[in-house]
């Protein structure tokens, strides 16, 4: 592995970091699994209030940044089923299980609609957060649904049609992990004593006054500096243990190749929908937007002081996002990861869900950053922090309750699904496709747009091919027409209208079951080959420019209307996104 090329700005913002925000380092603590039995008699149900609301926060030293997030607090069920990540953003880490009944009472304190969208959830159609549903400025309503996935990380995000991008930009998005049942095999093929470190990674710009930079180009928005946790230079103080990392990447257009800097492999546990049958080694892994990835990193008898890194490393997309002063597939530093001095320190504890601890008082937990105070900036103040009497942000320090997940009785159907042996192949160049397709969905740009079929999206209409059939199992090809080439009118050659995407169909997850490249991105290809992960259950997909993935899944639970869309939310926001609609058997 080649050294990386630290961004000359960076290092000296790191200088500023180290006098200012810098001392916001955090101790994962143990993540206790069983233990006593749960203390609440009904964990059968879980309800919050949800907010978007506008309020600053300090992201720098100066002047604090206006951010659009989420704020929640519980109203019937376990406290500490609400959690936050140990920065200023996103929003809160909601902890579910297989089985509950989650519900989200939602109130819009923004200046524009929004909408909640529950990405790789499996609910009704009506509380998928679909643009349809519209939420306008003082308004609110109920999303509530049971919690029928899987356990995995998940997240939720808004999703009103054309400002998706804007407002994930401005710091609305959450997370959803559903916890795994206990005795469940893949977690006990994991070592014993394993924490975990949720990540959240998104790429912003501030100007000189610490405002947050975003324009909606059609080719997409990639930031100058990355966030990790709502924190730049990103470093967590660890146990010397094993961790959970789980990585959410929420930037809109940014796609990260993630290696270890002492280039030692990468252990993957876990993909979009959960953790893995059994871990697997990458030399490096790339993680698109809304792409979540879980690795292992193990700290165990590493010596005080030791410090792992985490990069993105550089690669090729042969897009024409450009100008931008870190291009996609630059290289950067992701995370830097401190061994500390001893393994019960407590000096700064980031509560996991289970830990338990008697005195909140004696935690030091890094609660979120608290709002600064006062109107959140020019023009923006619509509720703020003022308002923050039911909506704040839960402490971490609540006192934590022991949960013992009931058994869940799907656990087992869901262990014989996740058993099912991979049956993805990375196709050699030129080779003809073997899995007979359901659906092709071609990605390409058309009339300075990027389209699906050469459409985009229209709101609640579905073409005849857009409907499928409850329970069907189905395999839809993604084609990414890339430069030139391909039937239809596609660009000519030399139009450079290529690049990745990142396909992502609502309501399912679903397996990779084929890739194959034309050729024409031969270079491009070979930088990101070795990282994809496609041995677990997805509901995003890279694909590269002249790549065809092929992805099987069933359309089992709801009928309906959903989305499928590039979640590089700039292409989403100018149309690359159609409704598709399940309907129940004739
Ligand atoms: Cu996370 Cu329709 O998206
Ligand atoms: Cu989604
Ligand atoms: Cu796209």
């Amino acid at each position: 592995m080649t050294p990386r090329e630290p961004r000359a700005r960076l290092t000296r913002r790191r200088l500023l970091h180290l006098t200012g925000l810098g001392a916001g380092a955090a101790l994962a603590g143990p993540w206790r699994r069983g233990g006593r039995a749960a203390a609440a008699a009904q964990d059968g149900a879980l309800t919050i209030d949800l907010a978007a609301v506008i309020e600053p926060a300090p992201l720098r030293p100066g002047a604090p940044t206006t951010l659009w997030r989420y704020r929640a607090a519980v109203t019937a069920g376990d406290p500490a089923r609400l959690q936050a990540v140990d920065g200023p953003f996103p929003g809160p880490i909601v902890r579910l299980r297989e089985g509950m009944t989650f519900t989200a009472d939602f109130t819009n304190r923004l200046r524009e609609d929004t909408t909640v969208h529950w990405h790789g959830l499996n609910v009704p159609h009506e509380m998928d957060g679909h643009p349809m549903d519209l939420v306008a400025p003082g308004a609110g309503r109920r999303y509530s649904y049971e919690v029928r996935n899987p356990a995995g990380m998940y997240w939720f995000h808004p999703h009103p049609h054309g400002r998706t991008g804007a407002q994930v930009y401005r710091g609305l998005s959450g997370l959803l992990i559903v916890d795994e049942a206990p005795g469940d095999p893949r977690l006990a093929a994991l070592p014993a004593d394993l924490a975990e470190l949720p990540l959240v990674l998104q790429d912003r710009t501030l100007d000189d006054v610490n405002a947050l930079v975003y324009t909606q180009s059609p080719m997409g928005f990639l930031g100058d500096d990355l966030f990790v946790n709502g924190r730049e230079r990103y470093r967590a103080t660890v146990a010397p243990r094993p961790y959970r990392l789980r990585l959410l990447n929420g930037s809109n257009h940014r796609i990260f190749k993630l290696g270890w800097r002492d280039g030692a492999p990468l252990t993957v546990i876990g993909t979009d929908g959960g953790l893995l049958d059994a871990p697997v080694e990458k030399p490096y892994v790339m993680l698109g937007p809304a792409e979540r990835i879980e690795l292992l990193a193990d700290f165990r008898g590493a010596a005080p002081g030791t410090q792992r890194s985490l990069d993105t490393l550089s690669f090729r997309d042969d897009s024409m996002a450009m100008g931008f002063r870190w291009p996609q597939g630059g290289a950067g530093d992701v995370a830097a990861f401190v061994v500390a001095a001893a393994p019960e320190s407590r000096r700064r504890v980031w509560l996991p869900v289970g830990y338990v601890r008697r005195s909140p008082a004696a935690t030091g937990a890094v609660p979120p950053a608290p709002p600064a105070g006062g109107d959140s900036g020019p023009g923006d103040a619509v509720a703020g922090s003022r308002d923050a009497r039911s909506f704040a942000q839960p402490a971490a320090a609540a006192p934590a309750v022991c949960r013992v997940p009931a058994p869940s009785r799907s656990a087992a159907a869901d262990g014989a699904a996740a058993s099912t042996p991979p049956t993805a192949r990375r196709a050699a160049a030129g080779a003809s496709d073997g899995v007979p397709a359901d659906r092709t969905i071609v990605l390409r740009m058309q009339a300075g747009q990027f389209t699906l079929n050469g459409r985009t999206f229209e709101h609640e209409a579905v073409a005849d091919d857009e409907i499928v059939m409850l329970g069907a199992d189905e395999v839809w090809a993604f084609v990414n027409e890339g430069m030139g080439g391909g039937p239809g009118p596609g660009p000519g050659p030399g139009m450079g209208m290529s690049g990745p995407h990142l396909m992502h169909v609502h309501l399912v997850r679903f397996k990779v079951v084929e890739r194959t490249t034309d050729g024409r991105h031969a270079a491009a290809y070979a930088s990101v080959a070795e990282g994809l992960v496609d041995e677990g259950w997805k509901d995003t997909v890279l694909v590269m420019p002249g790549e065809t993935v092929k992805i099987r899944a069933t359309f089992g639970d709801f009928t309906g209307l959903y989305l499928v869309h590039c979640h590089m939310l700039e292409h989403e926001d100018q149309g690359m996104m159609r409704n598709f609609r399940v309907d129940p058997p004739a």
